[in-house]
């Protein structure tokens, strides 16, 4: 009982062929492969077919999957009129997460508790699928906007922005949201991966363990921090813009307050390589938006502050919530987005526990009371 501890912090809760951060090579190692090498090169199915299957699909193998990741033949238009019912004041993650429950339903039971691999991977392609039909509708049912069918002619990523956006993109913003979503996939074992895994260890569910990942990647410190981060990024633009920029920043390492997509428990002290490879986009998209530049200003001013009143760098996270304004996505699809991405990673996590289960069922460092008499 003297090895507690707290967070799990360093602690190896299981072992996995899907993904490893190498921290002191700067590499996100994704079956194999540097997920920066794949974001260069690779779209987002390919990427997720990979993440999943274990290995890069053929022509024939991706068109298929693209196919399954663009269906809603199986999408019950009852779902809407669940999320319907539900308070326009709710978050969209709350909708998606309700979304996920509800859609479990259309399984037999039989079929939804068949943790073989074959099933997993039939009901995870499903809920790729329905993840992103789930994140365009449910912000645009909150909005009270018609609902959106896929479009199977375009591609998955071109597809997922224009439901968001209600219109077509160009290729140079399709492009930029593809290499956002692969950077998103998957990432070793975040708490939204370990979440789900807890759940899949019991022999529960996929669409059981995606509500308890999308629960946990909510949170604002972990997925939820890429809305903090251009809520402030706004806020210091309201409040004079790059002039303040540092003394903002100052004021608020002095109250101790936590600067959002900063920091990270794996990379620590260093640069996010994913942050890395995806700010260099924040230049083409600049002039997407009025005061495109300024808003790129305060984001190099902060990133400078925090290097060296704390030595902490961007996540992903923080670039990503820039690159998400300037491609005009409405704030509270940020976080909804990064776990829609997020959920091919899911799918493979929980094959993995399933293939290769043990019960989580770790111990505590008791610390109440004993010995009180009734
Ligand atoms: C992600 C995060 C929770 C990891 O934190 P952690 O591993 O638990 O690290 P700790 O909370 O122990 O912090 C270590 C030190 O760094 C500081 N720190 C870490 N992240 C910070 C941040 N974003 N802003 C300001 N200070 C930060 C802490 O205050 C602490 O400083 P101290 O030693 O002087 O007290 C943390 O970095 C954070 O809150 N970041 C902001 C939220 C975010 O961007 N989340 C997305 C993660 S992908």
């Amino acid at each position: 009982m003297n090895d507690f501890k707290p967070g799990l912090d360093g602690v190896i809760a299981t072992d996995t062929n899907v993904s490893y951060l190498d921290v002191d090579n700067e590499e996100i190692v994704i079956r194999g492969y540097d997920l920066i090498e794949l974001a260069g090169s690779k779209t987002y199915p390919e990427v997720a077919y990979l993440v999943i299957n274990g290995n890069l699909p053929n022509t024939k193998e991706l068109n298929s999957f693209q196919k399954l990741l663009l269906d809603d033949s199986a999408f019950p238009s009852e779902t809407y009129d669940l999320l319907n019912l539900i308070p326009k004041s709710s978050m969209v993650m709350d909708v998606i997460r309700t979304g996920i429950s509800y859609l479990a339903g259309f399984h037999s039971e039989q079929n939804l508790m068949d943790t073989s691999e074959n099933q997993n991977l039939n009901k995870g392609t499903r809920l790729i699928a329905e993840v992103a039909i789930l994140t365009a509708n449910s912000h645009r049912i909150l909005n009270g906007q018609k609902i959106i069918k896929p479009d199977s002619s375009k591609t998955f990523s071109e597809n997922f922005i224009s439901m968001i956006l209600g219109k077509s993109v160009s290729q140079k913003q399709v492009e930029i949201f593809d290499k956002i979503l692969t950077c998103y996939i998957e990432h070793e074992m975040p708490n939204s991966t370990f979440a789900a895994r807890v759940i899949a260890s019991t022999l529960s569910d996929m669409y059981g363990a995606f509500v308890g990942g999308i629960s946990s990647l909510k949170g604002p410190l972990h997925g939820g921090a890429n809305e903090a981060a251009i809520h402030m990024i706004l806020d210091i633009k309201e409040k004079g813009g790059s002039k303040i920029a540092e003394r903002y920043i100052l004021d608020k390492l002095k109250n101790k307050e936590r600067i959002m997509g900063f920091g990270h428990r794996v990379y620590m002290k260093k640069y996010d390589p994913r942050a890395l490879f995806l700010k260099d986009y924040i230049s083409d998209l600049e002039s997407n938006i009025e005061n495109g530049e300024e808003l790129h200003n305060i984001y190099k001013i902060v990133e400078n502050v925090m290097a060296r009143e704390k030595g902490l760098y961007p996540n992903t996270d923080y670039p990503i919530a820039l690159l998400f304004y300037m491609l005009g996505i409405p704030i509270p699809l940020y976080t909804p987005i990064f776990f829609a991405s997020r959920t091919a990673g899911l799918v493979a996590h929980v094959i993995e526990q399933h293939n290769n289960n043990r019960l989580f069922r770790p111990r505590v460092l008791y610390t109440g009371p004993r010995g009180l008499k009734l």
